[in-house]
Protein backbone atom coordinates (compact mmCIF):
# COMPACT_ATOMS: atom_id res chain seq x y z
CA UNK A 1 0.00 0.00 0.00
CA UNK A 2 2.62 2.26 1.36
CA UNK A 3 4.59 1.41 -1.99
CA UNK A 4 1.70 2.06 -3.97
CA UNK A 5 1.58 5.43 -2.13
CA UNK A 6 5.04 6.42 -3.03
CA UNK A 7 4.29 5.56 -7.11
CA UNK A 8 1.60 7.44 -7.43
CA UNK A 9 3.39 10.43 -5.15
CA UNK A 10 6.24 10.24 -8.15
CA UNK A 11 4.02 9.93 -11.10
CA UNK A 12 2.01 12.84 -9.96
CA UNK A 13 5.34 14.48 -9.37
CA UNK A 14 6.12 13.67 -12.69
CA UNK A 15 2.56 14.98 -14.37
CA UNK A 16 2.90 18.33 -12.21
CA UNK A 17 6.68 18.73 -13.51
CA UNK A 18 5.21 18.22 -17.29
CA UNK A 19 6.69 14.79 -18.12
CA UNK A 20 4.60 12.47 -20.11
CA UNK A 21 4.51 9.18 -17.79
CA UNK A 22 3.94 5.72 -18.04
CA UNK A 23 0.14 4.45 -17.49
CA UNK A 24 -1.08 4.34 -13.82
CA UNK A 25 -0.89 0.35 -12.90
CA UNK A 26 -4.03 0.51 -10.69
CA UNK A 27 -5.98 2.23 -13.83
CA UNK A 28 -4.62 -0.07 -15.99
CA UNK A 29 -6.05 -2.70 -13.54
CA UNK A 30 -9.21 -1.03 -13.10
CA UNK A 31 -9.63 -0.82 -16.85
CA UNK A 32 -8.70 -5.32 -17.31
CA UNK A 33 -11.05 -5.90 -14.44
CA UNK A 34 -13.97 -3.74 -16.61
CA UNK A 35 -12.97 -5.31 -19.59
CA UNK A 36 -13.14 -8.51 -18.27
CA UNK A 37 -16.41 -8.05 -16.83
CA UNK A 38 -17.65 -6.45 -20.26
CA UNK A 39 -16.59 -9.77 -21.86
CA UNK A 40 -18.43 -11.54 -19.53
CA UNK A 41 -21.31 -9.43 -20.03
CA UNK A 42 -21.06 -9.96 -23.81
CA UNK A 43 -21.00 -13.36 -23.56
CA UNK A 44 -24.01 -13.66 -21.85
CA UNK A 45 -26.57 -11.12 -23.77
CA UNK A 46 -25.75 -12.94 -27.17
CA UNK A 47 -28.96 -14.52 -27.39
CA UNK A 48 -29.24 -18.27 -26.25
CA UNK A 49 -31.74 -19.10 -28.80
CA UNK A 50 -29.08 -18.89 -31.35
CA UNK A 51 -27.39 -22.49 -29.75
CA UNK A 52 -30.46 -24.31 -30.91
CA UNK A 53 -30.27 -23.63 -34.38
CA UNK A 54 -29.04 -26.92 -36.40
CA UNK A 55 -26.26 -26.65 -38.58
CA UNK A 56 -27.34 -26.27 -42.13
CA UNK A 57 -27.93 -29.39 -44.49
CA UNK A 58 -25.10 -28.51 -46.81
CA UNK A 59 -22.77 -28.61 -43.79
CA UNK A 60 -24.21 -32.21 -42.60
CA UNK A 61 -23.30 -33.23 -46.49
CA UNK A 62 -19.80 -31.61 -46.23
CA UNK A 63 -19.43 -33.68 -43.18
CA UNK A 64 -20.79 -36.73 -44.79
CA UNK A 65 -18.53 -36.65 -47.97
CA UNK A 66 -15.05 -35.28 -46.24
CA UNK A 67 -12.64 -38.12 -47.05
CA UNK A 68 -14.54 -40.07 -50.19
CA UNK A 69 -12.57 -40.34 -53.07
CA UNK A 70 -14.53 -39.47 -56.19
CA UNK A 71 -13.78 -41.30 -59.65
CA UNK A 72 -12.19 -39.64 -62.43
CA UNK A 73 -15.20 -38.30 -63.72
CA UNK A 74 -16.99 -34.57 -64.14
CA UNK A 75 -19.03 -33.75 -60.55
CA UNK A 76 -22.50 -33.23 -61.20
CA UNK A 77 -24.19 -31.87 -58.51
CA UNK A 78 -28.05 -32.53 -58.00
CA UNK A 79 -27.95 -31.70 -54.34
CA UNK A 80 -28.52 -28.37 -53.68
CA UNK A 81 -32.08 -26.90 -55.19
CA UNK A 82 -30.03 -23.70 -56.94
CA UNK A 83 -32.28 -22.91 -60.18
CA UNK A 84 -29.37 -22.87 -63.29
CA UNK A 85 -31.52 -22.10 -65.98
CA UNK A 86 -30.14 -19.04 -67.30
CA UNK A 87 -31.87 -15.95 -66.57
CA UNK A 88 -33.79 -14.04 -68.64
CA UNK A 89 -32.55 -11.04 -70.64
CA UNK A 90 -35.38 -8.78 -70.13
CA UNK A 91 -34.16 -9.04 -66.32
CA UNK A 92 -31.07 -7.87 -67.00
CA UNK A 93 -32.05 -5.54 -69.28
CA UNK A 94 -34.87 -3.72 -66.67
CA UNK A 95 -32.31 -3.98 -63.97
CA UNK A 96 -29.24 -2.15 -65.83
CA UNK A 97 -31.84 0.61 -66.96
CA UNK A 98 -32.64 1.37 -63.42
CA UNK A 99 -29.26 1.67 -62.12
CA UNK A 100 -29.80 5.06 -61.16
CA UNK A 101 -32.36 3.77 -58.43
CA UNK A 102 -29.12 2.81 -56.52
CA UNK A 103 -28.75 6.56 -55.39
CA UNK A 104 -32.25 6.91 -53.36
CA UNK A 105 -33.25 4.91 -49.83
CA UNK A 106 -35.76 2.33 -50.99
CA UNK A 107 -39.68 2.25 -48.79
CA UNK A 108 -40.14 -0.91 -47.19
CA UNK A 109 -43.75 -1.27 -48.27
CA UNK A 110 -41.90 -1.24 -52.40
CA UNK A 111 -43.25 1.37 -55.16
CA UNK A 112 -46.91 1.36 -55.88
CA UNK A 113 -46.01 0.12 -59.25
CA UNK A 114 -44.18 -3.03 -58.06
CA UNK A 115 -47.13 -4.12 -55.82
CA UNK A 116 -49.28 -3.25 -58.33
CA UNK A 117 -47.72 -5.37 -60.94
CA UNK A 118 -47.24 -8.23 -57.99
CA UNK A 119 -51.21 -7.59 -57.29
CA UNK A 120 -52.07 -8.18 -61.08
CA UNK A 121 -50.01 -11.11 -61.45
CA UNK A 122 -51.49 -12.72 -57.93
CA UNK A 123 -55.26 -11.92 -59.61
CA UNK A 124 -54.43 -13.38 -62.97
CA UNK A 125 -52.39 -16.60 -61.64
CA UNK A 126 -55.16 -17.78 -59.46
CA UNK A 127 -58.17 -16.31 -60.97
CA UNK A 128 -58.82 -13.86 -58.06
CA UNK A 129 -61.68 -11.11 -58.36
CA UNK A 130 -60.00 -8.57 -56.15
CA UNK A 131 -56.00 -8.66 -54.26
CA UNK A 132 -55.80 -5.10 -52.90
CA UNK A 133 -52.39 -4.06 -53.82
CA UNK A 134 -51.94 -1.41 -51.16
CA UNK A 135 -53.06 -3.56 -47.72
CA UNK A 136 -52.48 -6.71 -49.20
CA UNK A 137 -48.98 -7.61 -51.05
CA UNK A 138 -45.87 -6.48 -49.49
CA UNK A 139 -42.35 -7.20 -51.77
CA UNK A 140 -40.11 -9.07 -50.01
CA UNK A 141 -35.88 -9.69 -50.07
CA UNK A 142 -36.63 -13.80 -51.78
CA UNK A 143 -38.97 -16.05 -49.74
CA UNK A 144 -36.20 -17.12 -47.44
CA UNK A 145 -35.72 -13.89 -45.39
CA UNK A 146 -39.88 -13.48 -45.13
CA UNK A 147 -40.32 -16.86 -44.42
CA UNK A 148 -38.06 -16.00 -40.93
CA UNK A 149 -38.59 -12.28 -40.73
CA UNK A 150 -42.34 -13.12 -40.30
CA UNK A 151 -42.38 -15.67 -37.54
CA UNK A 152 -40.66 -13.19 -35.15
CA UNK A 153 -43.37 -10.40 -36.22
CA UNK A 154 -46.39 -13.03 -35.53
CA UNK A 155 -45.32 -14.84 -32.72
CA UNK A 156 -46.41 -13.90 -29.09
CA UNK A 157 -43.31 -15.76 -26.61
CA UNK A 158 -45.27 -14.33 -23.94
CA UNK A 159 -48.27 -16.20 -24.17
CA UNK A 160 -47.57 -20.06 -22.58
CA UNK A 161 -45.24 -22.42 -24.11
CA UNK A 162 -45.97 -21.20 -28.18
CA UNK A 163 -45.87 -23.92 -30.98
CA UNK A 164 -45.16 -23.85 -34.56
CA UNK A 165 -46.74 -26.11 -36.82
CA UNK A 166 -44.39 -27.42 -39.88
CA UNK A 167 -44.20 -29.98 -41.83
CA UNK A 168 -41.69 -32.80 -41.77
CA UNK A 169 -39.50 -33.09 -44.01
CA UNK A 170 -39.27 -29.55 -44.42
CA UNK A 171 -37.15 -26.03 -45.83
CA UNK A 172 -35.01 -25.46 -42.37
CA UNK A 173 -35.42 -22.02 -42.29
CA UNK A 174 -39.38 -22.53 -40.71
CA UNK A 175 -37.88 -24.45 -37.58
CA UNK A 176 -35.11 -22.04 -37.19
CA UNK A 177 -37.76 -18.90 -37.43
CA UNK A 178 -40.19 -20.78 -34.65
CA UNK A 179 -36.78 -21.09 -31.97
CA UNK A 180 -36.12 -17.51 -32.63
CA UNK A 181 -39.59 -16.47 -31.81
CA UNK A 182 -39.28 -17.86 -28.84
CA UNK A 183 -41.18 -20.98 -29.83
CA UNK A 184 -41.20 -24.59 -30.13
CA UNK A 185 -41.47 -26.63 -33.60
CA UNK A 186 -43.65 -29.55 -33.39
CA UNK A 187 -43.39 -31.50 -36.74
CA UNK A 188 -46.35 -33.30 -38.76
CA UNK A 189 -44.54 -36.01 -40.68
CA UNK A 190 -45.27 -36.26 -44.34
CA UNK A 191 -45.04 -40.18 -45.39
CA UNK A 192 -45.84 -42.34 -47.98
CA UNK A 193 -48.34 -43.92 -45.75
CA UNK A 194 -50.30 -40.64 -45.44
CA UNK A 195 -49.54 -39.69 -49.06
CA UNK A 196 -47.27 -37.01 -48.13
CA UNK A 197 -50.08 -35.30 -46.34
CA UNK A 198 -50.92 -34.10 -43.15
CA UNK A 199 -52.08 -36.47 -40.12
CA UNK A 200 -53.59 -33.12 -38.54
CA UNK A 201 -55.04 -35.52 -35.82
CA UNK A 202 -51.12 -36.47 -34.94
CA UNK A 203 -51.48 -33.57 -32.76
CA UNK A 204 -53.82 -33.19 -29.79
CA UNK A 205 -56.14 -30.35 -28.66
CA UNK A 206 -54.01 -29.27 -26.10
CA UNK A 207 -51.16 -28.93 -28.36
CA UNK A 208 -53.38 -27.34 -31.57
CA UNK A 209 -54.41 -24.45 -28.57
CA UNK A 210 -50.88 -23.86 -28.04
CA UNK A 211 -50.27 -23.40 -31.68
CA UNK A 212 -49.77 -19.52 -33.32
CA UNK A 213 -48.26 -20.58 -36.64
CA UNK A 214 -48.02 -23.50 -39.11
CA UNK A 215 -45.67 -23.77 -42.13
CA UNK A 216 -46.62 -25.13 -45.39
CA UNK A 217 -45.17 -25.63 -48.38
CA UNK A 218 -47.22 -26.62 -51.47
CA UNK A 219 -45.65 -27.15 -53.78
CA UNK A 220 -43.93 -29.21 -51.55
CA UNK A 221 -39.63 -29.45 -50.74
CA UNK A 222 -38.95 -31.63 -51.12
CA UNK A 223 -41.88 -34.20 -52.11
CA UNK A 224 -43.50 -31.77 -54.80
CA UNK A 225 -47.01 -32.59 -53.38
CA UNK A 226 -49.85 -29.96 -54.34
CA UNK A 227 -52.28 -29.24 -51.58
CA UNK A 228 -55.81 -30.22 -52.43
CA UNK A 229 -59.11 -28.00 -52.28
CA UNK A 230 -60.37 -30.21 -49.18
CA UNK A 231 -56.85 -30.11 -47.07
CA UNK A 232 -56.84 -25.98 -47.33
CA UNK A 233 -60.80 -26.54 -46.30
CA UNK A 234 -59.64 -28.51 -42.84
CA UNK A 235 -56.42 -26.63 -42.30
CA UNK A 236 -58.62 -22.96 -42.42
CA UNK A 237 -61.23 -24.69 -40.19
CA UNK A 238 -57.91 -25.06 -37.96
CA UNK A 239 -57.38 -22.08 -37.99
CA UNK A 240 -60.62 -20.46 -37.36
CA UNK A 241 -60.68 -22.74 -34.55
CA UNK A 242 -57.18 -21.95 -33.10
CA UNK A 243 -56.71 -18.37 -33.74
CA UNK A 244 -53.63 -19.59 -35.56
CA UNK A 245 -51.66 -17.82 -38.67
CA UNK A 246 -50.91 -19.79 -41.85
CA UNK A 247 -47.58 -18.77 -43.50
CA UNK A 248 -47.86 -20.75 -46.72
CA UNK A 249 -44.63 -20.95 -49.19
CA UNK A 250 -45.34 -21.18 -52.70
CA UNK A 251 -41.88 -20.68 -53.81
CA UNK A 252 -42.20 -23.64 -55.81
CA UNK A 253 -45.72 -22.50 -57.38
CA UNK A 254 -44.57 -22.17 -61.00
CA UNK A 255 -42.43 -24.89 -61.48
CA UNK A 256 -45.11 -27.34 -63.06
CA UNK A 257 -45.96 -30.20 -66.13
CA UNK A 258 -49.34 -29.21 -66.99
CA UNK A 259 -49.97 -25.69 -68.81
CA UNK A 260 -53.95 -26.14 -68.12
CA UNK A 261 -53.35 -26.97 -64.16
CA UNK A 262 -51.24 -24.94 -62.39
CA UNK A 263 -50.90 -25.56 -58.91
CA UNK A 264 -53.82 -25.01 -56.56
CA UNK A 265 -52.17 -21.79 -54.41
CA UNK A 266 -53.44 -20.78 -50.76
CA UNK A 267 -54.86 -17.84 -51.69
CA UNK A 268 -57.11 -19.47 -54.96
CA UNK A 269 -58.29 -22.03 -52.11
CA UNK A 270 -59.83 -19.22 -49.47
CA UNK A 271 -61.09 -17.98 -52.52
CA UNK A 272 -63.17 -20.79 -53.74
CA UNK A 273 -63.78 -21.86 -50.20
CA UNK A 274 -65.71 -18.34 -50.09
CA UNK A 275 -63.48 -16.99 -47.48
CA UNK A 276 -63.29 -13.29 -47.30
CA UNK A 277 -60.19 -11.19 -47.02
CA UNK A 278 -57.91 -14.13 -46.33
CA UNK A 279 -58.04 -14.44 -42.78
CA UNK A 280 -54.49 -15.27 -40.60
CA UNK A 281 -53.63 -16.48 -44.23
CA UNK A 282 -50.03 -15.08 -45.70
CA UNK A 283 -48.08 -17.02 -48.78
CA UNK A 284 -44.78 -16.35 -49.86
CA UNK A 285 -43.93 -16.71 -53.48
CA UNK A 286 -40.91 -15.90 -55.00
CA UNK A 287 -38.86 -15.02 -58.13
CA UNK A 288 -35.82 -16.85 -57.52
CA UNK A 289 -36.91 -20.14 -59.32
CA UNK A 290 -39.77 -18.69 -61.64
CA UNK A 291 -37.21 -16.67 -63.07
CA UNK A 292 -33.81 -18.19 -62.54
CA UNK A 293 -33.24 -15.34 -60.39
CA UNK A 294 -31.94 -16.68 -57.13
CA UNK A 295 -29.47 -13.76 -56.52
CA UNK A 296 -31.89 -11.20 -57.22
CA UNK A 297 -33.41 -11.87 -53.71
CA UNK A 298 -37.14 -10.98 -54.81
CA UNK A 299 -40.45 -12.21 -53.72
CA UNK A 300 -43.89 -11.21 -52.37
CA UNK A 301 -45.84 -11.76 -49.11
CA UNK A 302 -49.85 -11.69 -49.70
CA UNK A 303 -52.69 -11.91 -47.64
CA UNK A 304 -54.47 -10.74 -44.52
CA UNK A 305 -54.17 -6.89 -44.44
CA UNK A 306 -54.19 -7.00 -40.73
CA UNK A 307 -51.13 -9.14 -40.26
CA UNK A 308 -49.63 -7.82 -43.35
CA UNK A 309 -49.62 -4.14 -41.58
CA UNK A 310 -47.86 -5.92 -38.79
CA UNK A 311 -45.06 -7.18 -40.59
CA UNK A 312 -44.83 -4.05 -42.67
CA UNK A 313 -43.85 -2.38 -39.11
CA UNK A 314 -41.34 -4.89 -38.46
CA UNK A 315 -39.81 -4.99 -41.43
CA UNK A 316 -39.25 -1.01 -41.17
CA UNK A 317 -37.30 -1.68 -38.26
CA UNK A 318 -35.63 -4.97 -39.51
CA UNK A 319 -34.73 -2.65 -42.38
CA UNK A 320 -35.50 -5.26 -45.54
CA UNK A 321 -36.64 -2.96 -48.25
CA UNK A 322 -35.99 -4.03 -51.19
CA UNK A 323 -33.70 -1.79 -53.71
CA UNK A 324 -35.22 0.25 -55.93
CA UNK A 325 -32.83 -1.06 -59.20
CA UNK A 326 -34.21 -5.01 -58.10
CA UNK A 327 -37.51 -3.60 -57.83
CA UNK A 328 -37.63 -2.43 -61.56
CA UNK A 329 -36.19 -5.93 -62.66
CA UNK A 330 -38.99 -7.91 -60.41
CA UNK A 331 -41.78 -5.82 -62.29
CA UNK A 332 -39.92 -6.58 -65.55
CA UNK A 333 -39.74 -10.42 -64.34
CA UNK A 334 -43.78 -10.27 -63.20
CA UNK A 335 -44.84 -8.64 -66.33
CA UNK A 336 -43.93 -11.58 -68.43
CA UNK A 337 -45.14 -15.20 -68.76
CA UNK A 338 -43.04 -16.62 -71.54
CA UNK A 339 -40.25 -16.76 -70.05
CA UNK A 340 -41.94 -18.73 -67.38
CA UNK A 341 -43.13 -21.51 -69.80
CA UNK A 342 -39.90 -21.49 -71.12
CA UNK A 343 -38.50 -22.22 -68.22
CA UNK A 344 -41.50 -25.11 -67.33
CA UNK A 345 -40.77 -26.79 -70.59
CA UNK A 346 -36.98 -27.01 -69.75
CA UNK A 347 -38.00 -28.67 -66.55
CA UNK A 348 -40.76 -30.90 -68.04
CA UNK A 349 -38.09 -32.08 -70.83
CA UNK A 350 -36.06 -33.53 -67.69
CA UNK A 351 -38.33 -35.21 -65.48
CA UNK A 352 -39.90 -36.62 -68.77
CA UNK A 353 -36.41 -38.02 -69.58
CA UNK A 354 -35.59 -39.35 -65.88
CA UNK A 355 -38.30 -40.31 -64.38
CA UNK A 356 -38.72 -43.70 -66.79
CA UNK A 357 -34.61 -44.39 -66.18
CA UNK A 358 -34.59 -44.10 -62.68
CA UNK A 359 -38.26 -45.72 -61.51
CA UNK A 360 -37.28 -49.06 -62.13
CA UNK A 361 -33.91 -48.69 -59.97
CA UNK A 362 -35.82 -45.44 -57.43
CA UNK A 363 -39.11 -46.47 -57.69
CA UNK A 364 -40.04 -42.46 -58.80
CA UNK A 365 -42.84 -40.99 -60.11
CA UNK A 366 -43.64 -37.39 -61.94
CA UNK A 367 -44.05 -35.11 -58.47
CA UNK A 368 -46.99 -32.94 -58.29
CA UNK A 369 -44.64 -29.94 -58.90
CA UNK A 370 -41.58 -28.55 -58.45
CA UNK A 371 -38.32 -29.74 -59.71
CA UNK A 372 -37.02 -32.55 -56.87
CA UNK A 373 -37.57 -36.34 -56.67
CA UNK A 374 -38.16 -37.85 -53.29
CA UNK A 375 -36.45 -41.28 -54.06
CA UNK A 376 -36.67 -44.30 -51.92
CA UNK A 377 -33.56 -45.82 -50.78
CA UNK A 378 -33.10 -49.30 -50.11
CA UNK A 379 -31.26 -48.73 -46.81
CA UNK A 380 -29.80 -46.05 -44.86
CA UNK A 381 -30.01 -43.18 -47.17
CA UNK A 382 -26.75 -40.82 -45.75
CA UNK A 383 -25.17 -43.99 -46.83
CA UNK A 384 -26.49 -44.18 -50.47
CA UNK A 385 -25.64 -40.71 -51.17
CA UNK A 386 -21.94 -41.49 -50.09
CA UNK A 387 -21.49 -44.44 -51.98
CA UNK A 388 -23.26 -43.08 -54.79
CA UNK A 389 -20.75 -39.87 -54.75
CA UNK A 390 -17.76 -42.57 -54.39
CA UNK A 391 -18.52 -44.57 -57.56
CA UNK A 392 -20.32 -42.14 -59.99
CA UNK A 393 -19.31 -38.25 -58.79
CA UNK A 394 -22.97 -36.87 -58.69
CA UNK A 395 -23.97 -35.48 -55.50
CA UNK A 396 -27.57 -36.17 -53.99
CA UNK A 397 -29.20 -34.51 -50.61
CA UNK A 398 -30.17 -37.42 -47.77
CA UNK A 399 -33.56 -37.44 -47.37
CA UNK A 400 -32.66 -37.58 -42.96
CA UNK A 401 -31.06 -33.89 -43.25
CA UNK A 402 -34.15 -32.65 -43.95
CA UNK A 403 -36.56 -33.44 -41.52
CA UNK A 404 -36.57 -34.35 -37.59
CA UNK A 405 -37.01 -37.06 -34.99
CA UNK A 406 -41.12 -37.10 -34.39
CA UNK A 407 -43.49 -39.00 -33.38
CA UNK A 408 -40.95 -42.21 -33.24
CA UNK A 409 -39.07 -41.86 -36.50
CA UNK A 410 -37.04 -39.26 -38.91
CA UNK A 411 -39.15 -39.19 -42.06
CA UNK A 412 -36.12 -38.23 -44.23
CA UNK A 413 -34.64 -41.30 -43.34
CA UNK A 414 -34.89 -43.79 -46.36
CA UNK A 415 -34.90 -41.02 -49.11
CA UNK A 416 -32.39 -38.85 -51.22
CA UNK A 417 -33.66 -35.34 -52.59
CA UNK A 418 -32.48 -35.03 -56.14
CA UNK A 419 -32.88 -31.72 -57.72
CA UNK A 420 -33.06 -31.70 -61.70
CA UNK A 421 -31.37 -28.57 -61.64
CA UNK A 422 -28.77 -29.06 -63.65
CA UNK A 423 -28.47 -28.82 -67.83
CA UNK A 424 -30.86 -31.70 -68.90
CA UNK A 425 -27.36 -33.37 -70.53
CA UNK A 426 -26.09 -33.34 -66.78
CA UNK A 427 -29.61 -34.33 -66.18
CA UNK A 428 -29.23 -37.48 -67.87
CA UNK A 429 -25.52 -38.10 -67.71
CA UNK A 430 -26.51 -38.21 -64.05
CA UNK A 431 -29.08 -40.54 -64.31
CA UNK A 432 -26.81 -42.70 -66.71
CA UNK A 433 -24.36 -43.36 -63.92
CA UNK A 434 -27.19 -43.93 -60.95
CA UNK A 435 -28.73 -46.60 -62.96
CA UNK A 436 -25.02 -48.08 -63.91
CA UNK A 437 -24.38 -48.39 -59.92
CA UNK A 438 -27.46 -49.65 -58.65
CA UNK A 439 -28.25 -52.37 -61.19
C1 LIG B 1 -39.22 -24.55 -49.60
C2 LIG B 1 -38.41 -23.33 -49.84
N1 LIG B 1 -38.87 -22.16 -49.38
C3 LIG B 1 -38.18 -21.02 -49.58
C4 LIG B 1 -36.97 -21.02 -50.24
C5 LIG B 1 -36.23 -19.73 -50.37
O1 LIG B 1 -36.15 -19.26 -51.66
P1 LIG B 1 -35.88 -17.75 -52.00
O2 LIG B 1 -35.44 -17.09 -50.72
O3 LIG B 1 -34.84 -17.74 -53.02
O4 LIG B 1 -37.18 -17.18 -52.46
C6 LIG B 1 -36.45 -22.22 -50.73
C7 LIG B 1 -35.14 -22.24 -51.41
O5 LIG B 1 -34.61 -23.20 -51.83
C8 LIG B 1 -37.20 -23.41 -50.52
O6 LIG B 1 -36.76 -24.59 -50.97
Amino acid sequence: MRNGNRVQGERTARLRAGYNTTPDPAVIARNQAQQRQHNDKAKLILNPLLDRLQPYPFEKLRALFSGVKTPDLPAIRLSIGEPQHATPDLIFKAMTEAFSGLAVYPTTAGSDELRQTIAGWIARRYALPEIDWATQVLPVNGSREALFSFAQAVLDASRPAPLVVCPNPFYQIYEGAAFLGGAQPVFLNQTPENNFGFDWESLSEAEWARVQLLFVCSPGNPTGRVMSLDEWRELFALSDKYGFVIASDECYSEIYFDEANPPLGALEAAHKLGRKGFPRLVVFSSLSKRSNVPGLRSGFVAGDAKVLAGFLKYRTYHGCAMSVTVQAASIAAWKDETHVQANRAMYREKFDALVPMLSPVLGVSRPDAGFYLWAKTAGDDTAFARDLLAATHVTVLPGQYLAREAHGRNPGQGFIRIALVASRQECLTAAQRIVGHLK
